[in-house]
């Protein structure tokens, strides 16, 4: 079989490294990494046109769509209407994450728990509502913001400049509608469920470092490490997850005739009782959470994904698939990440790679004379496996040590909640 995965970064290099294990892989428009495991197609990836022409010219069985701006955009309608199979939700239903505002339509429409909020396109309306509802609060641009549209305020002062922010443009489009939401507190949980639409087979839960810094400190980012599996998500937790969260949406999203297809990413918060509450979803794998959960899982993906993505039948072996071992994966991105990173500068990498690591590379890129690059905020992945999530740790933390360009940064306590735990088990 010939998968094709578009996109470019952390998320796709871990995507074919799985893909690779029983298929032969072709990326686009890919990067240093993934063109170690398989063929770069020099394609974007918001040119449907183009990608229909490779699909056809290398014989591709099927497409593996990694970001949400192709979704979005309809490039598995588009694939599909020209016969070709692909793994991913219709525009429509990745709505779900286009349209934050849609979200919470669907998650209050099917009953599921999430945070109080109300939706706005009009200014005056939404600071009223600010000025009346209790401290902290929550701003968020509907539309697709790159991981930087949702702003925790924690007094309304804050909350009244976000909105005035995002109907002044500062998020474009995105902003035009913008949700104010119930701040909720307790401990994220990403959950990955493969679908057909009705079927469902959960990733190991993941849990994602948003902040910048150490302590979860600083400015959100697209995610600074991440880890899997995460002891509180046991399986009482997971079926929880399946019938509360997942099945409902699911359900909802196929009744307004926009049946869901492909991964179902749900972020989720956990309060101290334990009860999981959405707080978005997105219509794709997550990224960083991929770059562990893959390694962790130990499935036949190609096999998975085939069948979900050409609507042959699929029989998910188990409702949630256990992580056979432990991963972590720490990021290293480029100085000013997140508000202005600084690129360009020569990487330098170890000669061999530890055992029980994986180096994926997000943005680099290879100069004529054969040199490694830094060429985004988030650079490099450095998964550690292990038996357990300190273990894990121990290597990914290692590795990235070992991984040197100037004014490099990354966290050094990636997984600190799970290391927490086992230290006081
Ligand atoms: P989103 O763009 O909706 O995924 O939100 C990005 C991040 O903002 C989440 O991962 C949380 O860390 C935080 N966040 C979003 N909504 C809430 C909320 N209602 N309460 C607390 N934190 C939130
Ligand atoms: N790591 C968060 C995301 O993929 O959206």
């Amino acid at each position: 079989m010939k998968v094709l995965v578009v996109g470019g970064g952390g998320r796709e290099h871990a995507l074919c490294w799985a893909l690779a294990r029983s298929a032969s892989v072709y990326c686009a428009p890919g990067n240093p990494g993934t063109a170690e495991l398989g063929t770069n197609l020099a394609v974007n990836p918001s040119d449907h046109d183009a990608i229909i022409a490779a699909v056809r010219e290398h014989g591709i069985d099927l497409t593996v769509i990694g970001p949400e701006a192709p979704l979005v955009a309809g490039l598995a309608d588009d694939l599909a209407a020209a016969g070709h199979a692909a793994f991913g939700p219709t525009a429509r239903a990745a709505r779900i994450e286009g349209s934050k505002a849609y979200a919470k339509e669907v998650l209050f429409a099917a009953g599921v728990p999430t945070a109080e909020s109300e939706t706005f396109t009009d200014e005056a309306a939404a600071l009223d509502y600010i000025g009346s509802h209790a401290e902290p609060l929550v701003v968020k641009a509907s539309g697709l913001a790159a991981g930087k549209g949702a702003i925790v305020c924690e007094t309304r002062a804050q909350a009244e400049a976000a909105a005035r922010e995002m109907f002044g443009g500062a998020f474009g489009e995105a902003g035009n509608t913008v949700v104010v939401e119930e701040y909720l507190t307790g401990e994220e949980l990403s959950i990955l469920a493969l679908t057909d639409g009705e079927q469902v087979m959960l990733l190991p839960a993941s849990q994602d470092h948003k902040r910048i810094g150490e302590g979860d400190t600083g400015p959100n980012t697209g995610g600074m490490g991440a880890y899997t599996p995460v002891s509180i998500a046991d399986q009482a937790l997971l079926d929880r997850v399946g019938r509360e969260v997942i099945a409902p949406v699911l359900a909802r999203l196929a009744s307004e005739g926009a049946p869901y297809r492909g991964v179902l990413y749900a972020g989720l918060m956990l309060d101290d009782a334990g009860t999981p509450r959405a707080l978005e979803f997105n219509c794709r794998f997550g990224d960083p959470e991929t770059q562990v959960v893959l390694p962790a899982a130990d499935i036949d993906l190609a096999e998975h994904l085939w069948s979900i993505g050409s609507g042959e039948a699929w029989r998910p072996p188990m409702a949630a698939c256990p992580a056979r071992r432990a991963a972590v994966t720490t990021v290293i991105a480029t100085p000013g990440y997140p508000a202005s990173p600084v690129k360009g500068q020569e990487i330098e990498l170890p000669a061999d790679l530890p055992a029980d690591t994986i180096l994926f590379h997000a943005g680099t890129s290879i100069d004529e004379s054969g040199k490694l690059h830094a060429a985004g905020g988030r650079v490099l992945n450095a998964t550690g496996l292990g038996r357990d999530v300190t273990a894990a740790a121990e290597l990914s933390r290692a590795l990235a040590e070992q991984i040197r360009f100037e004014g490099r940064q990354y966290r050094r306590d990636i997984a600190w909640r799970e290391v927490a735990r086992a230290g006081a088990a």
